[in-house]
């Protein structure tokens, strides 16, 4: 009320000096209290009742999405940002398994997405290729190696993210065994490359990192979270420690939005061949159409904590637009077997399989005694990270995560999309 009286008597005076008639100043104070009471309004509607945005200081990191209990939040932005209206997304690793579902959500949450390829001679785009026509469209290349410092500074002084999402790597725990240095120049130097073009060309970018259940190794307590210690046995799970340090020391060092995502295997129907499940649900398919040859596997008794990869991009995007940047632990709480995994497979393809013999000479034989599967010592590791189990409570509780789709669907998802393919391909 005082600001009104104010406004009014300001009014008044002001134009009772230059001798105007009483009625007429009466009016443009009148016209001055009314707009003054609908800024009023307008304020207090959107301090108190407009549920999904919070006045106040302008958040620290810019482009920041305000947590809502919707699923469209309000974007606030820093100037910076507002001669655009989408949201920036950087992708390293888009041509791999998680960059292609992270794409697809992050164009259905319409963003605009940018993502790093490395050259090849075949100037193949990997999982890039394999999108629908509107998300392809949403995507802008950028060609360059993790392993190149200025290549990522130069990027991120000119693209400045607001979300940007470190995936790439060496991610091949085998191949890491017998490659260990060039492991390293990746998945550490790469990383340290990534932290540091933040840090020094685009500090307002929130960052998400890709660890790794993997850094658990042999764990001593089951199930695995965030408080966990970590006891990695191969080269990859160091590089992972590593790059997953890094990342700690830089949020905690120089105040940036940086968070670590520990998520156990994920797998889908655009999963690496390499990794057993694409390699046991190509094989599946592969057999299933004809083949007399059977899928040679490693380890049939490691046991993973295995989840849809769609799933997991969802938790990666929440944990960025989480109020605080933290480190969360994405999983199932569900363990199963290279062996269990087969024989699932099999049995959604019209496969009955029975286990014989054990260790190097077990196989799987179907109903008409034809080898499906055979053990070979080749894919076994000089170490075996086994027995660990995802405890996602803290994502669950403060992301409102959780995974979606059970093993057997997995399992289903994959083998079908092979066996789709594989008849397609015959035709
Ligand atoms: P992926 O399919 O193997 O994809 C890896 C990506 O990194 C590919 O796009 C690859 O490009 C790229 N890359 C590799 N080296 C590079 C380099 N020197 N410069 C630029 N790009 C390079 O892996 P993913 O399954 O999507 O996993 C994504 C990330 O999550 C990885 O960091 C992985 O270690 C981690 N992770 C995965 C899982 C899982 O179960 N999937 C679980 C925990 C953590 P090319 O196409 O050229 O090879
Ligand atoms: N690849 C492969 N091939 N693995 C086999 C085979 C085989 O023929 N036979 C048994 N295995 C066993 C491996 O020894 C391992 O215990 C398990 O199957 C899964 O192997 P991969 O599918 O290669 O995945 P990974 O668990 O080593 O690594 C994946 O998950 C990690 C998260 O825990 C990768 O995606 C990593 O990048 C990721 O960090």
């Amino acid at each position: 009320m005082a600001g009104i009286t104010m406004v009014t008597w300001l009014g008044e005076s002001r134009f009772q000096s230059l001798d105007e008639p009483i009625s007429r100043v009466r009016n443009l104070a009148i016209i001055h209290t009314l707009a003054y009471f609908l800024f009023l309004l307008f304020f207090s509607y959107l301090v108190h009742l407009h549920p999904y945005v919070k006045l106040g200081p302008l958040p620290e990191h810019a482009g920041d999405v305000v947590n809502s209990s919707r699923n469209d939040p309000i974007l606030i932005y820093h100037s910076s940002h507002t001669s655009r209206n989408k949201m920036k997304a950087l992708l390293t690793g888009i041509s791999g398994q998680d960059g292609y579902f992270l794409s697809r959500f992050l164009t259905e949450k319409g963003y605009e997405i940018h993502g790093v390829i490395r050259r090849n001679s075949s100037m193949s785009q990997g999982t890039v290729s394999l999108h629908t026509k509107d998300v392809r469209d949403n995507i802008t290349i950028h060609y360059g190696d993790l392993t190149d410092a200025n290549f990522f500074s130069k990027l991120l002084s000119e693209e400045k993210p607001d979300e940007m999402y470190h995936l790439a790597a060496q991610s091949f725990v085998g191949y890491s065994f017998q490659n260990p240095s060039s492991t390293y120049d990746v998945n550490i130097s790469g990383t340290l490359n990534i932290a540091n073009a933040v840090k020094d060309y685009s500090p307002g970018t929130k960052l998400y990192f890709a660890a790794t259940s993997e850094m658990f190794g042999q764990p001593e307590t089951t199930p695995q979270n965030e408080e966990t210690a970590f006891k990695p046995r191969s080269p990859y799970a160091v590089s992972k420690l590593a790059g997953f340090w890094t990342m700690k020391t830089y949020r905690e060092a120089y105040d940036l939005f940086i968070c670590n995502g520990i998520l156990f295997n994920h797998e889908s129907e655009v999963r690496g061949p390499e990794f057993v499940t694409r390699k046991i649900s190509l094989g599946v398919a592969r057999i299933a159409n004809g083949s007399s040859d059977p899928i040679e596997l490693g380890n049939l008794d490691a046991r993973k904590d295995w989840g849809y990869a769609g799933d997991y991009v969802e938790g990666m995007w929440k944990m960025l637009n989480h109020e605080t940047p933290d480190d969360f632990v994405l999983g199932t709480g569900e363990l199963h077997t290279v062996r269990e995994f087969a024989q699932f497979a099999f049995e959604r393809a019209g496969f009955r399989i029975t286990w014989k013999g054990s260790g190097v000479d077990e196989v799987g034989i179907s109903e008409d005694g034809r080898v499906l599967v055979k053990v070979n010592k080749a894919f076994f590791r000089p170490l075996e990270s086994d027995n660990y189990l995802a405890d996602y409570g803290k994502a669950e509780r403060e992301l409102g995560w959780k995974p979606r789709t059970k093993f057997g669907e997995l399992v289903k998802i994959m083998v079908d999309s092979d066996l789709k393919e594989s008849s397609h391909s015959r035709e």
